[in-house]
């Protein structure tokens, strides 16, 4: 099953470009589902047609679903008894039950769930029922804390349930009642270690896949551009793969007879070669400027068509590379895509058996194969957007 994400700035057209995108698919044939994954919702707006948490057919062809999953009580459902235990402990130290509650939400947590839905949507819907689901995100940086937090999550998580296995060891039920606050009960175990480690390495493997792929949806406007540009190079970190940008809102080359547009077409064909040149290898998309909204399946599939042109609508528009580790004698090379990342924001360490990068205020614990981890990191180098970090056996002369 093929999977495509959009994302980009709030209002550049998301949920436009995803419904079009879909329509336009499933008008040649292909089954698709579009799912939304913005807790505000405009994906039954754009299809004309009120949706629900379960997919609903919107298209005369049968071929297309659409679905809006409910943020709030999927968290619930997920989240619910670790939720409980932490209402608890806050409210043991004094805290109003409201802001307990609040607090006890977890940032995050709702788009990660969201996004939990909608894999599961999927998956039980099976290869047999979709051959593309498409997700229409959040704005990017609500949306990439939905991509990249199951990996940091799973983290913090896996260390918070080691330090509970350790202390639920050694503290009988009469000593829980002296430690001076509730601590968890079997119940938050076994949340944690299913939200842990089944529901979150189905989401990461499901994200990572390589039928996996993000689209970034801009405008001809310097800061969509650049915010665009960030998440490419976060979502790279994380290891996903971007596949193509799709430049939103294009004025149309007959609006050059009206003098007033004229500039405008300049700056907006200015836009468009900086970002086939900022963002190659990625294919640029034009989708022109429609001269009302584009609402209802058909006129979705004909901007589509405009959009997308000939191509499978489960076509993947670039081979981006993923993470690779390269043998080199006895020494290994890890090559990591990092489109538009800086030499001076990025620090590489080694540490156990991971390779810790942080660009910025983010940071990826990348697990290494077994045989790269008994190696040492001698040498990071940062060149046009790829980074190369070389792991040789341990007292090697290469260190540098
Ligand atoms: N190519 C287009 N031609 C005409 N109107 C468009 C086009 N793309 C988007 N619009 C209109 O612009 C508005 C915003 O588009 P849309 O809702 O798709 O953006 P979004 O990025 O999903 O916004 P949000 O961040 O709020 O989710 C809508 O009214 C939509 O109909
Ligand atoms: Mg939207």
């Amino acid at each position: 099953m093929r999977v495509v994400l959009y994302t980009g700035k709030g209002g550049v057209g998301k949920t436009t470009t995803s419904a079009a995108h879909a329509a336009w698919a499933a008008s040649r044939g292909v089954r698709t589902l579009v799912a939304s994954a913005d807790s505000a919702h405009s994906l039954g707006d754009v299809l004309g047609c009120e949706l629900g948490p379960e997919p609903t057919t919107v298209d005369s062809t049968g071929q297309l679903d659409a679905v809006e999953i409910d943020a709030r009580a999927e968290t619930e459902r997920h989240w619910g008894a670790i939720r409980d235990y932490l209402v608890a402990l806050f409210r043991h130290q004094g805290i109003e039950e409201l802001v307990a509650d609040e607090l006890a939400l977890m940032p995050g947590a709702e788009e990660l769930t969201t996004l939990l839905a909608v894999e599961a949507r999927s998956r039980e819907a099976g290869d047999a029922e979709y051959d593309l689901v498409i997700v229409d995100c959040a704005p990017t940086d609500v949306a990439l804390r939905m991509l990249t937090l199951p990996e940091v999550a799973r983290g913090s998580m896996r260390l918070l349930l080691r330090v509970q296995r350790a202390v639920a060891g050694v503290v009988t039920p009469l000593a829980r009642s002296v430690v001076g606050f509730p601590l968890p009960g079997s119940e938050v175990f076994h949340d944690a270690e299913e939200v842990l480690y089944r529901r979150f390495g189905r989401l990461l493997e499901w994200v990572q896949a390589e039928s996996t792929t993000t689209r970034l949806v801009v405008t001809a406007e310097r800061m969509v551009i650049d915010e665009a540009a960030r998440t490419w190079t976060d979502l790279s970190l994380f290891g996903l793969h971007c596949d193509a940008v799709v430049m939103n809102r294009l004025l149309p080359d007959a609006a050059a007879e009206e003098p007033f547009f004229r500039e405008w077409l300049e700056v907006q064909a200015e836009r468009r070669r900086e970002v086939e040149s900022g963002f190659a290898p990625l294919p640029l998309l034009p989708a022109p400027l429609g001269d009302d909204e584009v609402v209802g399946a058909e006129a979705l599939a004909a901007h589509g068509a405009l959009v997308f042109g000939e191509t499978d609508p489960r076509a993947r528009l670039c081979e981006a590379q993923a993470t690779r580790f390269v043998r080199d004698g006895e020494a290994v090379e890890a090559w990591l895509p990092l489109p538009q990342a800086r030499p001076d924001e990025l620090d590489v360490a080694k540490l156990d058996e991971r390779l810790i990068l942080t660009l910025g205020s983010r940071r990826r614990a990348i697990p290494l194969p077994r045989h790269v981890a008994r190696l040492d990191l001698v040498a990071a180098r940062l060149r046009e957007g790829k980074l190369r970090v070389r792991f040789a056996p341990y007292g090697g002369a290469e260190a540098s």
